[in-house]
């Protein structure tokens, strides 16, 4: 199959898509990121900050609770964000995944202070102008929209809503940013824009005026960055997306693909099993044997996978698919969608052969890593029985 390999990545689109799966774990509330970056967009755009300053409050809600996806215990957005030492360590985490990260310095910032209060009595106690002011307009989309009671536009919720504000004015807030939001909430639009389920559709229409498109590279970075949170997410799969990644990208290599192709096979490797984040960790660490219902959740995970990657529209023909396919079979017998036949790429399989020879070959608590042979030997009965293509597994033992 011949596929365009120019691809041109948004930045506001990636990160929006990463949203989701971030915000699809089992103690968050779907939509808080995109909700906080379109609340703290409103509220710098009313400010007239400068235009670099606005970007960044933008980009960086979108990932400003990212530390919370590595976090030892499974706390409530609720618990975390009423809790010093929790508002802390999220904080902290999601500060050194993204400094690595090819993004302004600044961003990084944001989410190290974002839950500072403008009095000094935050987790790092610093407090006025000493808080970056992208921390401190996110710290206030942040708090606005967890403690909004969500598509309540009564006039009841909005004077709740204003005293809340109001009350917490130069103590949690600086007095000049909680007087943005609270003529922002004098706009029927404001509160329109939170009440109706398009978040998207609303967000791309206060998308920064100059896009962002973003390497290849810096796409790697972004994406191996989230197979780290993904692996971490469960303490028996700590190298899996990466290993498999590895695994994807030589065998790309092997079979001929261009570099740009093989690049990209690459980080559907990284990403294909970012629906887990969708999982509860009760039953993906679970020891003992699932109960169907418990194997139906985890079998959602393409799903999500798919569902998340094609969000961004330059994966939605390529990496999202053969991502979101790496549990379907040649006859019909995968997940989630049955496909069957040639409905199935060569590079579906690819990911899906790798999938399985990467587990196979990694401890489990039950069992020790198999040997290469023995986990290609059980691979190779999966072909016998229909369910991957006969050539591409010998290239593919070929290669390992
Ligand atoms: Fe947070
Ligand atoms: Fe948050
Ligand atoms: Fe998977």
């Amino acid at each position: 199959m011949r596929i365009n390999t120019k691809m041109e990545v948004r930045l506001d689109e990636l990160l929006s898509s990463l949203s989701l799966a971030l915000d699809l774990a089992e103690n968050k509330s779907l939509d808080h990121s995109r909700r906080t970056s379109y609340i703290s967009f409103r509220i710098a755009d009313k400010l007239k900050v400068s235009q670099k300053i606005k970007e960044n409050v933008y980009y960086a809600s979108f990932l400003h609770d990212i530390g919370i996806s590595n976090m030892p215990n499974q706390n409530s957005l609720e618990e975390i964000h009423s809790d010093l030492n929790l508002k802390k360590v999220h904080s902290d985490i999601g500060y050194k995944i993204v400094k690595n990260l090819p993004f302004d310095n600044d961003m990084s910032k944001y989410i190290l202070y974002h839950h500072e209060n403008y009095d000094g009595s935050g987790p790092n106690f610093i407090a006025k102008d000493d808080i970056p002011i992208g921390a401190q307009i996110i710290a206030l989309g942040d708090y606005f929209e967890i403690a909004h009671k969500r598509k309540d536009i009564s006039n009841k919720e909005k004077a709740r809503m204003k005293n809340l504000i109001k009350s917490n004015k130069n103590k949690k807030f600086n007095p000049e940013i909680a007087d943005a939001l609270l003529e922002l909430m004098d706009t029927d639009k404001f509160w329109l824009d939170l009440s109706i389920n398009l978040n998207h559709e609303i967000l791309n229409l206060i998308t920064p005026e100059k896009v962002k498109v973003i390497t290849m590279k810096e796409l790697g970075q972004i994406a191996k960055a989230f197979a780290v949170i993904i692996d971490g997410k469960s303490k028996f799969t700590h190298l899996h997306s990466d290993g498999l990644a590895d695994n994807v990208y030589m065998m790309s290599k092997y079979i001929g693909y261009d570099k740009q192709k093989s690049v990209k096979m690459k980080i559907a490797g990284y990403l294909h099993d970012i629906g887990k984040l969708a999982v509860p960790n009760k039953i993906l660490d679970k020891p003992g044997k699932l109960t169907s219902e418990e194997f139906n959740i985890i079998k959602t995970h393409p799903y999500w996978t798919k569902l998340i990657l094609s969000q961004v529209k330059s994966f939605r023909h390529d990496i999202a698919q053969w991502a979101g396919n790496h549990h379907e079979k040649l006859n019909g017998q995968g997940y989630p969608e049955k496909l069957r036949g040639n409905e199935i790429t060569e590079e579906d399989q690819i990911v899906g052969i790798c999938d399985i020879y990467q587990a196979l070959i990694e401890d489990r608590p039950y069992r020790k890593g198999l040997e290469k042979l023995k986990a290609l030997n059980i691979i190779k009965g999966i072909v016998d029985s229909g369910g991957f293509d006969k050539k591409i597994y010998e290239l593919f033992k070929e290669a390992i």
